[in-house]
């Protein structure tokens, strides 16, 4: 049975397995062997991911198709633990031998020979994610690349050195006739992700030329719409826009809004999760909606898009279900001054439209303070904005600690005080 790590955004790996475990309940053939996911304090860069190991016989298309809540996924060469040195890494490589690592280009094969435009897959936002092998006959010998995402300062070695030794141990195991290093027109790229004294090392399944073109993580198929001219959007990444909408618990019929939905991914990934037995509408106050509804996008042309201010919607008292939004927070996107006073207006503005057991999803990454200060039970005037804290997740959002927090309406605004 093949063996997967899939990479997933850290902090939700146990929510993530939860998720594939449900997904594939019915195919008993899917086991989680381990999940490896610590947030800490401290930013843990980019090899802070989650990952899980997962053995399945599931139907590659099926696992694709069926897990966008997933950021990566590699076919698992080693993990290495107690890595002191490259040595370590080199010795796990070679120990797994020239047979598993055919065996796992087998996997990349059988995952490249998908056939994504088939009619099967009725969205566009699937279509990318394949794997297309750059072979000019078979008698060639494939061509190689091995990258590495390393994070911990008690390392003596860089992440140079483990794709180095991660390359020559490959030249080691297979004669060149048949493996060759080559470092822009690779085939198959090893992947090893090395956080402190562990390493996950496998091929990845992602696009090989979106690897090239995005860098070694960012190799995550991005919604094709992202309106260029807009300064101010800087989408999620879908994967974490699909966690966010699974994090919503929406049930048939419910009203979902993004009131900063930017490029639209978190309308995508709902929309293409619940299609039409669900409302999906959204708005920016920075965006070309002309370009977003020309797109052929499906997702995004049946959402209810509009161009707002998230302090003014446009929308009747007590009607939306849940709220889903990253809001600017003031770094990367809009200032730090804007983000402090957005962040009652918009939850004021979002609880006047919201139903009476209303809920929200939100992604934060600084501003965390703020919202606590408005949320808190005894919050009164400008400061109570009709919403409590549920839950507080923290993650590791592209090597940043990052929170993920939900909320609810609370029964009534106390004194309704200008801002
Ligand atoms: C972090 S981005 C959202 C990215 C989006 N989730 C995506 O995937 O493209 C925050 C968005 O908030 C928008 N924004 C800032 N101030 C706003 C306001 N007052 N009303 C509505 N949107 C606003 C920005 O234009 C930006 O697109």
């Amino acid at each position: 049975m093949p063996i997967y790590i899939a990479i997933c955004l850290g902090g939700l790996g146990t929510y993530v397995s939860d998720l594939l475990l449900r997904e594939f309940s019915e195919s008993s053939d899917l086991q989680i062997l381990q999940v490896d996911d610590e947030v800490n304090d401290e930013t843990q860069g980019h090899a802070g991911c989650g990952k899980i190991e997962v053995e399945t016989t599931v139907d590659p298309k099926l696992l694709w198709s069926k897990s966008r809540f997933v950021m990566t996924w590699l076919v698992k060469l080693a993990v290495v633990e107690n890595v002191k040195d490259v040595e370590d890494i080199h010795a796990a490589l070679t120990a797994v031998g020239a047979t598993a690592i055919t065996a796992a280009v087998t996997v990349l094969r059988s995952h490249a020979a998908i056939d994504w435009s088939s009619k099967e897959f009725t969205s566009e936002i699937q279509r990318p994610m394949a794997s297309p092998l750059h072979r000019s006959n078979e008698s060639s010998p494939i061509l190689y690349r091995a990258s590495c995402i390393r994070s911990g300062s008690s390392h003596k070695f860089t992440s140079l050195d483990v794709s180095r030794t991660v390359g020559d141990c490959v030249g080691k195991i297979f004669p060149p006739s048949s493996w060759k290093a080559s470092m822009k027109d690779y085939e198959v790229r090893i992947m090893s992700y090395v956080l402190n004294e562990k390493c996950w090392c496998g091929i990845s399944l992602s696009n090989v030329d979106q690897q090239r073109n995005k860098g070694n993580l960012d190799s995550e198929f991005r919604h094709p719409h992202t309106p260029p001219d807009s300064t101010a959007v800087v989408g999620v990444r879908p994967s974490t826009a699909s966690l966010l909408i699974s994090l919503c618990e929406i049930t048939f019929g419910e009203i979902v809004c993004d009131p900063t939905c930017g490029s639209g991914t978190l309308l995508i990934e709902g929309k293409y999760e619940w299609g039409d037995k669900v409302q999906f509408l959204g708005g920016d106050i920075d965006v070309d909606l002309n370009q977003m509804r020309m797109s052929d996008n499906n997702e995004v042309q049946d959402c209810g898009l509009s161009l707002w201010d998230c302090g003014r919607l446009p929308v009747r008292d007590r009607v939306v279900d849940v709220f889903v939004c990253d809001p600017p927070f003031g770094v990367g996107c809009g200032s730090a001054k804007d983000a402090v006073t957005l962040l009652p207006k918009l939850l004021r503005e979002c609880r006047r439209c919201a139903v009476e057991d209303g809920r929200m999803v939100m992604l934060l990454a600084h501003r965390v303070k703020e919202l606590r200060r408005v949320t808190a039970p005894g919050a009164v005037g400008k400061w109570n904005t009709g919403w409590k804290i549920v839950n507080e997740r923290r993650i590791n959002l592209g090597g940043m600690l990052a929170y993920i927090i939900e909320l609810v309406v609370t029964v009534k605004i106390e004194n309704d005080g200008d801002e």
